[in-house]
């Protein structure tokens, strides 16, 4: 390990450089950002010297407090003025920097896409900027005080990080030696480019190949991260090995194989300040696991809210998640009449894909007592509904790790989730034998079939009619450890491992 004690004689702290393109809760499309504001925090709780690089958005170059201009780049990637700051975000104690590029990423809304929804004509020099800064400091010199040994870059908008410092050789300017860490938190994004663009990289000729960023006629900035990395992280275990086969790999399961002496799993946390029932502002009520009277009036609260009848006996099944396809909500939609007829009530909190939010939206008018969806984006009404739900409902076809399952341990509110990714890393079905040793959290199935999600919501609500098992399983669920203590170390051990073995 990497510890990192202050005092004469001792190692200094290792630094450590996070590179990503969404933080909660400024910039926030999914779990990714969650993760880059909770795990840089907590390693930094740890003892860890550890940073963040972004791209200055409006919303976080607004909010960076005691701002300084670190050093101009001058003219990159189209851009004619580009200089990097640092400061820190509201929250938050982690030194950030940010690449304040106004011709870049002064842009409202979504980091990836326009207001007609498609992404952004320029992101490859958008996100080829932020890996080659990240490189920039990585090499020393362009923060001459702080030169990171690690840098650890997230998802395909940070996937050139390990690319820029391979095409620059190993060495920095200073002989410096900067290991690099790729997690992969959705191996279906990769940043796919046409490679007649490849010159605006900036890369040298040998790259635009197979043993470069080229995959398959296109540049996949992805790919090219995992081709240089010195480790390969996802967020979950059981991901890390689905990935590796062609099922689960979207296409990238042969480079993965190529690496996978690289490739590890680390099961994700979550920020157990934010999610944290016994505190958490945004609900009716607060609770813990020894007194769950609160959750009883954040159910009431919830059902109220929605317009559900106000029933406390109704098993009350949440899902707060995208709408595309990944995350299977077109399954909960086809078993919905057994779950409505068998007396329980569905909450949805989501949005995407325009068919899907449709088709919810057409439920909850039909069942208007027992189906209440929220179509849109609200942070405060996910946290009430992890609170006032019974059961929080994660049918995924694949998932990385999966964070709304783990809110759902936190709270009281059992998972039904499928046995895939992280979801299988993190709930432990409520099978005879998990009951009789005091191991269950949730209800898991096996395949991503309508069949399959019935039978587990039948499960479920068998054990809901048997409430003292019930109430075993929601103790078990609280007293698991989400936090990012064990992640933050493992991460730690592997930092700790690639800066001594390369
Ligand atoms: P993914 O990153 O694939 O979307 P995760 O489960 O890792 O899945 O993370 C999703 C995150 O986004 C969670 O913090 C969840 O609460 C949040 N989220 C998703 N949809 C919404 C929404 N409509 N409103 C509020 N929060 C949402
Ligand atoms: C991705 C994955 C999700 C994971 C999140 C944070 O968005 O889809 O499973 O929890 O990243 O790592």
């Amino acid at each position: 390990m990497a510890r990192v004690r202050k005092g004469a004689g001792r190692p200094a702290p290792l630094r450590v450089l996070h590179v990503a393109a969404e933080c909660f809760p400024l910039v926030k499309t999914g779990g990714l950002a969650d993760v880059v504001a909770a795990l840089p925090a907590a390693q930094r709780a740890a003892g860890l010297d550890v940073r963040l690089l972004l791209p200055a958005y409006p919303a976080l170059r607004q909010a960076l407090a005691g701002t300084v201009e670190v050093a101009p780049i001058g003219a990159a990637f189209g851009a004619a003025r580009v200089a990097l700051l640092r400061g820190t975000l509201p929250g938050s104690d982690v030194p950030t920097y940010l690449i304040d590029a106004p011709w870049l990423y002064d842009r409202p809304g979504n980091p990836y896409l326009g207001p007609d929804g498609h992404e952004w004509a320029d992101n490859l020099q958008r996100f080829g900027l932020l890996g080659w800064t990240a490189a920039q400091i990585a090499a020393g010199g362009l923060d001459p005080e702080w030169t990171p040994a690690v840098v650890h870059a997230h998802d395909w908008h940070a996937a050139l990080v390990p690319v820029y410092l391979a095409a620059r050789g190993t060495a920095g300017a200073q002989g410096a030696h900067a290991r690099t860490v790729l997690t992969v938190h959705n191996l279906a994004y990769q940043g796919r480019f046409p490679l007649e663009r490849f010159g605006e990289l900036g890369l040298p000729a040998w790259m635009a190949g197979p043993a470069g960023v080229e995959f398959h006629g296109d540049l996949r900035l992805l790919k090219g991260g995992l081709m240089f990395a010195d480790r390969i992280t996802t967020v979950s275990p059981t991901y890390s090995r689905e990935i590796l086969a062609p099922a689960e790999g979207h296409e990238l399961d042969d480079v993965l194989r190529h690496r996978a002496d690289r490739l590890s799993g680390i099961t994700n946390g979550i920020d157990d300040a934010v999610w944290n029932p016994a505190t958490d502002p945004a609900i009716a009520a607060t609770f813990d696991a020894s007194d769950l009277a609160g959750k009883a009036a954040c159910k009431l609260a919830l059902q109220r809210e929605l317009g559900l009848a106000s029933q406390s006996g109704a098993p009350l099944l949440g899902v707060v998640s995208r709408l595309t396809p990944q995350k299977g909500l077109d399954l909960l939609l086809s078993v919905l009449p057994q779950w409505l007829g068998a007396g329980g009530q569905v909450a949805v909190l989501g949005s995407g894909d325009p068919a899907l939010e449709h088709a919810w939206r057409a439920a909850a008018q039909a069942a208007p007592d027992a189906v209440g969806v929220h179509i849109g984006y609200d942070e405060g009404l996910a946290h009430r509904m992890v609170a006032g739900c019974d059961l929080i409902g994660v049918p995924s076809r694949f998932e990385p790790c999966g964070l709304t399952q783990m809110y759902g341990l936190r709270y009281g509110t059992l998972p039904v989730v499928h046995r895939v990714g992280g979801l299988a890393d993190t709930v432990v079905d409520a099978d005879e034998a998990a009951l009789r040793e005091d191991r269950a959290t949730g209800f898991v199935f096996g395949a991503a079939t309508p069949d399959a999600l019935a039978r587990a919501l039948r499960h479920a609500l068998d054990g809901w009619h048997h409430p003292a098992a019930w109430q075993q399983v929601v103790r078990r669920a609280m007293a698991q450890d989400t936090s990012w203590r064990v992640p933050a170390a493992r991460y730690a051990a592997l930092y700790a491992e690639a800066v001594a073995q390369g």
